[in-house]
């Protein structure tokens, strides 16, 4: 298994009188992105419980905007969203050790130099020493075959390396909830394989906006979001063929999408 940290770091969520009492893990009320005076996100309601959730869409439905807004990157212009029982707009700085990213652009994500230094960072920021931090991020490149890379420069990577070291930072830090953008679309299919698996074994609950039918057909929910807002909500099963038919229509077009 990925993870072998212990769990001494974890804050206790802070008290707040209007989380769900249910066992909910996210809640969107009324929630309303804006930028400038384009809106691009609008959900009512919206209740995330089940452990594997997928979001689906065009390019530009709003995908990495719920994402974004899950993780307190982005505050909703109307509305809020309770994740783990922390209002994003009022624990922001709590948020990080409940909540994983992985970015859809790994270029946004990686900021130190090597990548040992990127996965011991997460490790320090919960209270690990700096020697801790770097035992730990060896052990878990050795444990994914990728020891000899510790001391490698991130920018030297290619793009599916490096969308794997990010998976591993994230991992790295066992967050509660794992929110991961379109996290293998650069990964070769061996490694897509091994590092799905692994992740759909964690016993974290995940939400992923991802455009691998293969691997959503496997999880519990699947919403698909279009032009910010969601369209369909349900079984992979239901969701999935209605998707492809939409998909089939728009494409037989001539004119993109998005
Ligand atoms: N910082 C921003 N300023 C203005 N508009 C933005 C900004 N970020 C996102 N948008 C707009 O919000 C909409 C939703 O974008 P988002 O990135 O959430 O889509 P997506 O579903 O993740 O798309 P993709 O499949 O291409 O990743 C798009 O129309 C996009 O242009
Ligand atoms: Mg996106």
């Amino acid at each position: 298994m990925v993870l072998g940290m212990s769990r001494v770091w974890r804050r206790a969520p802070a008290a707040d009188p209007l989380a769900p009492a249910a066992t909910a893990r996210t809640i969107f009320e009324h929630v309303v992105v804006r930028h400038a005076d384009r809106q691009v996100l609008a959900i009512p309601a919206l209740c995330l419980d089940e452990r594997r959730i997928g979001l689906i869409g065009d390019n530009g439905s709003g995908k990495s905007t719920l994402l974004r807004l899950m993780n307190g990157l982005l505050l909703p212009t109307c509305g809020r969203i309770v994740v783990a029982g922390l209002d994003t707009a009022k624990h922001r700085k709590e948020l990080p050790a409940e909540v994983g990213f992985v970015f859809q652009n790994p270029d946004h994500q990686l900021i130190f130099p090597t990548v040992g230094e990127e996965i011991a960072f997460g490790l320090t920021e919960r209270g690990l020493s700096a020697a801790q931090a770097r035992q730990q991020a060896l052990a878990l490149l050795e444990r994914h075959g990728c020891a000899e890379w510790a001391d490698r420069n991130v920018h030297e990577l290619s793009g599916g390396q490096k969308q794997l070291i990010c998976i591993l930072a994230m991992l790295a830090t066992e967050p509660s909830i794992l929110l991961m953008d379109e996290p293998f679309a650069s990964l070769d299919l061996p490694t897509r394989l091994v590092l799905s698996r692994r992740i759909m074994a964690l016993p974290q609950q995940i939400v992923t906006a991802s455009h691998d039918f293969d691997l959503l057909a496997e999880f519990d929910r699947v919403i698909w979001l279009d032009a910010g807002r969601i369209r369909l909500d349900g079984r992979p099963a239901e969701v999935l063929p209605a998707y492809r038919a939409h998909a089939a229509i728009a494409g037989a077009g001539d004119v993109v999408t998005s």
